[in-house]
């Protein structure tokens, strides 16, 4: 075991893989489809690709075809009191309208995070609004909560209940503030979206860490985080003895950004047992820029938003490590930021990280990254417990 070793990336022009074992279907897309994929604008790309996964999504018979193709394996994770077929999961902001739901599960992930989703629906700002840098393997947006809003989000999830095409994994809603309101309503923002949605998914996370909507990260300030929290299990709770019958509370976490001093990171700690938090998502995207020495990333990087990918790797392992430290790994946390590797996974497990997602990873990996993620992970773990594994990097001693 090699807890923070450096990662093994496969060439661009060897049929190596991520990890140690090979994958046929990752050489194809990083050498036939990423080139062709990598000539259009990559907003187009995007939207592209979820149209045609909307369309999957539509038929069984699909679904169940590309299941069988990604064939990933199974690597069961309890965290709170929800169960995850395998730890990999799909980031928030790839299907912020939930278009294609079933296709998720299909493709191999362990649970799914929709939206982020606003009381309000709202085109989010201007294009070009997100950008590759290649040789840095990271993407850089400001989409600023593009999405159809709480309502429409709402009827669509509806659907897919009332059609059957439910997932079987679990799927969580990621939560984030309309722009016209203002951020002293933002409580209400919030709660108005989760009081929405709340018997249509299985667990949400308040995105407070965008750096796309003005003044947003502010509300990961204590008092007002704190203030969103209240109102949020109000609603929890008014929405539980509604449901009646043994229901249970919804697991709400809060998604943090990079870029939060360590005090920051543990103003939001501090709240996590008052407010009956499940879990902490690490995390956001960036508003850092590391030195680069390659023409386009700098030129990339010059624009305003949140940076993803490799770039965010080492911060956000690093922010995973100091929670579960804080927390004496008694909290669960979603290590998100960077992970296109079996190596970068790892190292988010052992830092602290139960459950894991991808966005970017996606894009420069294709759609074979989690079913090879997982097959990785399950030979890291050569036959020991998730949960030994845990956070075993961190110098916590459990108890
Ligand atoms: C285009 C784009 C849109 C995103 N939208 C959201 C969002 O709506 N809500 C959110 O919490 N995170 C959003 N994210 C952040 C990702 O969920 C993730 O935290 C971040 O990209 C780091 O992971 P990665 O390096 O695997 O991409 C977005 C990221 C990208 C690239």
């Amino acid at each position: 075991m090699r807890p923070y070793g450096g990662t093994s990336r496969a060439g661009a022009c060897t049929c190596g893989w991520i990890g140690e074992s090979p994958r046929p279907v990752s050489w194809y897309y990083r050498n036939w489809i990423r080139p062709l994929l990598f000539l259009q604008d990559s907003e187009r790309v995007h939207n592209r690709t979820l149209q045609g996964l909307a369309w999957m999504s539509a038929s069984r018979e699909l679904c169940s075809a590309m299941a069988g193709w990604f064939n990933t394996p199974g690597l069961p994770v309890e965290a709170f009191g929800l169960r995850f077929p395998n730890p990999v999961g799909l980031a928030a902001g790839m299907d912020k309208g939930a278009v294609a739901v079933p296709a998720w599960e299909s493709m191999g992930f362990g649970f799914s995070e929709l939206g982020g989703v606003t009381r309000h629906g709202q085109s989010g700002n201007p294009e070009p609004r997100m950008f590759r840098a290649p040789a840095e393997e990271a993407l850089l947006n400001r989409m600023g909560f593009n999405n159809p809003g709480a309502d429409i989000l709402a009827e669509r999830l509806a659907r897919w209940h009332a059609r059957g095409r439910w997932p079987s994994h679990p799927v969580g809603v990621n939560l984030g503030k309309s722009k016209v309101t203002p951020l002293g309503e933002a409580a209400s923002d919030y709660a108005y979206s989760f009081r929405k949605l709340w018997g249509l998914a299985d667990f949400f996370v308040v995105n407070v860490s965008s750096p796309n909507t003005p003044n947003l990260r502010q509300l990961q300030d204590k008092s007002a985080l704190d203030e969103i929290l209240a109102a949020l299990q109000e609603v929890n709770a008014a929405e539980q003895r509604m449901a009646g019958g043994g229901a249970r509370l919804k697991p709400i976490l809060v998604k943090v950004a990079p870029d939060l001093t360590w005090d920051a990171l543990d103003d939001v700690v501090s709240l996590v047992a008052p407010r009956g938090l499940a879990g902490l998502v690490a995390t956001n995207t960036t508003i850092a820029r590391p030195p680069t020495e390659d023409p386009v990333a700098r030129w990339v990087y010059r624009e305003t938003g949140g940076l993803s990918g490799r770039p965010v790797r080492e911060r956000s392992t690093e922010v995973i490590r100091h929670l579960y430290r804080q927390t004496a790994g008694r909290v669960p946390i979603i290590g998100v930021g960077g992970i296109s590797t079996v190596d970068d996974a790892w190292e988010k497990v052992l830092a602290g990280a139960t459950l894991l997602q991808v966005y970017s990873g996606l894009v420069y990996e294709g759609p074979s990254l989690p079913s090879a993620l997982v097959t990785g992970l399950r030979e890291r773990l050569a036959g020991a417990a998730w949960s030994e594994v845990v956070g075993s990097g961190a110098g916590v001693t459990k108890n």
